[in-house]
């Protein structure tokens, strides 16, 4: 009743605070969401050999991404198929078999049953191991370099799912031939907080950025102005995915194409392969948005202080649910493989002052997400509604938006976060859709 209700009640602009960290709602939304989405696992560069692997995760299934010996990317569950136990205890490496540290069975980097101890002597010769290879992702696509899983076979393609959200995708991952490439290792940090918030808060909250980050302003690193943020578009998309591309606070000037280097700027309608999104970007100063149901990403240029230009970056990150109050944060930061070398360092040191773990902004966020986690628990506070109005009625559409989906004339609204929550209730409500891992 508490799912139906909300359902009605966040389309009207309110959410009852109780759905925000629901310790009963917690299983059910591993099923009903993480069983039934396209999860985000790797970008490919991540595994750029035969042999290369690194382990993720989709709901509570830990799997293994591994690229095998053909250059295929395959994704499978990371328990062994003798007792389940955890086959793979290091995060990242390479190799050309899994040996299982119970018993030793031995699969090879496809997921293929090779190796049986004893297998004559106990199993017999004839044993079959072709019914006991790892168990694969049922359906794996990547978008751009973007690898994506998704434990429901009935699910549509990847690019159905994306929808609109794939001209977004593009804005921020064609910008040169050579594509993407992930620098380091994934942060990872834990937050007491439902992973929601993070993926609310990149969805659509503009707004927060002045008050949250006010001391971001006061240092210089973002123009000192309360409308900072609010320059259009805030853009709906179906399917609980959202993004905010924003252009320059009113009144100032800021670096046309994020302050990308010259070299970069010359080749964007060719790798792009047309010109709407070149001007998109021409005009954009910050991208944040989120693909349901858990991946995120920014895109945006910050100054070092009041004194310095501002310099891009561009990172993505998982809010990975491990409780119904506790997240684990993945972040990576992603440059363009073919940029100069000197500013993929000061990319990277942008990244890691403002997003990264210990960056100035990400402090300021994780602290806001763990307080509301912690003050909609109570009986009292958790019976209040939430108002989720902002824009409602209010704000029309902008005339000028070149790009797809319903794009309104602030960045400061919450259509999509309405939206988000929306699309989460509607997954956890049906009950009739059969998941395949029901
Ligand atoms: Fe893996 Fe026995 S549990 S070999
Ligand atoms: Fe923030």
């Amino acid at each position: 009743r508490l799912i139906s209700s909300g359902r009605q009640s966040v389309e009207k602009g309110q959410l009852p605070a109780r759905l925000v960290a629901n310790a009963e709602i917690h299983e059910l939304e591993a099923e009903r969401v993480f069983g039934r989405s396209w999860v985000f696992l790797a970008h490919e560069s991540e595994v750029p050999e035969a042999g290369d692997y690194v382990v993720r995760y989709m709901g509570d299934d830990s799997v293994i991404v591994v690229r095998d010996e053909s250059g295929s990317v395959r994704a499978m569950a990371n328990s062994c198929r003798h007792r389940g136990t955890l086959l793979c205890r290091t995060e990242a490496g390479n190799t050309s078999h899994f040996r299982c540290p119970y018993h030793g069975w031995t699969y090879k980097n496809t997921g293929d049953l090779t190796g049986v101890p004893a297998q004559e002597e106990v199993y017999g010769a004839s044993m079959d191991k072709a019914q006991w290879n790892l168990t694969p992702v049922p359906r794996l696509e990547s978008y751009n370099g973007l690898v994506f899983g998704c434990l429901d076979d009935a699910a549509p393609t990847l690019v159905e799912y994306l929808g609109d959200m794939a001209w977004y995708i593009d804005l921020f991952t064609k910008r040169s031939a050579g594509g993407l490439e992930v620098r380091g290792e994934p942060q990872r940090w834990v937050i007491d907080a439902n992973w929601k918030l993070g993926a609310d808060n990149f969805v659509g909250d503009a707004y927060h950025t002045l008050m949250t980050h006010r001391s971001m302003a006061e240092l210089g690193l973002v123009p000192p102005d309360p409308n900072f943020a609010s320059a259009p578009a805030h853009i709906s998309l179906s399917g609980g995915h959202g993004l905010g591309v924003l252009g320059a606070p009113p009144g100032y000037e800021m670096p046309p194409f994020m302050n990308y280097p010259e070299e970069m700027i010359e080749g964007l309608a060719a790798s792009y392969g047309n010109q709407t999104h070149v001007d998109v970007l021409e005009r954009t100063t910050f991208i944040h948005g989120t693909v349901f149901p858990n991946l995120s990403f920014l895109n945006v240029m910050i100054s070092k202080d009041h004194m310095s230009v501002p310099v891009p970056m561009l990172t993505m990150r998982l809010w990975r649910p491990l409780s119904h109050d506790t997240m684990e944060v993945w972040s990576w930061f992603l440059i363009e493989r073919d940029a100069p070398d000197d500013f993929k360092d000061l990319s990277y040191e942008t990244y890691i002052r403002t997003f990264g773990v210990s960056g100035v902004f990400e402090q300021d966020d994780a602290e806001t997400w763990r307080s509301i986690t912690k003050a909609t628990k109570g009986l009292l506070s958790g019976s209040q509604r939430l108002n989720f109005e902002m824009g409602l009625n209010v704000l029309g559409r902008d005339p000028d938006w070149k790009g797809p989906g319903r794009a309104l004339s602030s960045g400061y609204a919450e259509q999509n976060q309405r939206e988000f929550w929306g699309r989460w209730l509607e997954l956890l409500e049906d009950a009739d859709d059969e998941s395949a891992v029901l």
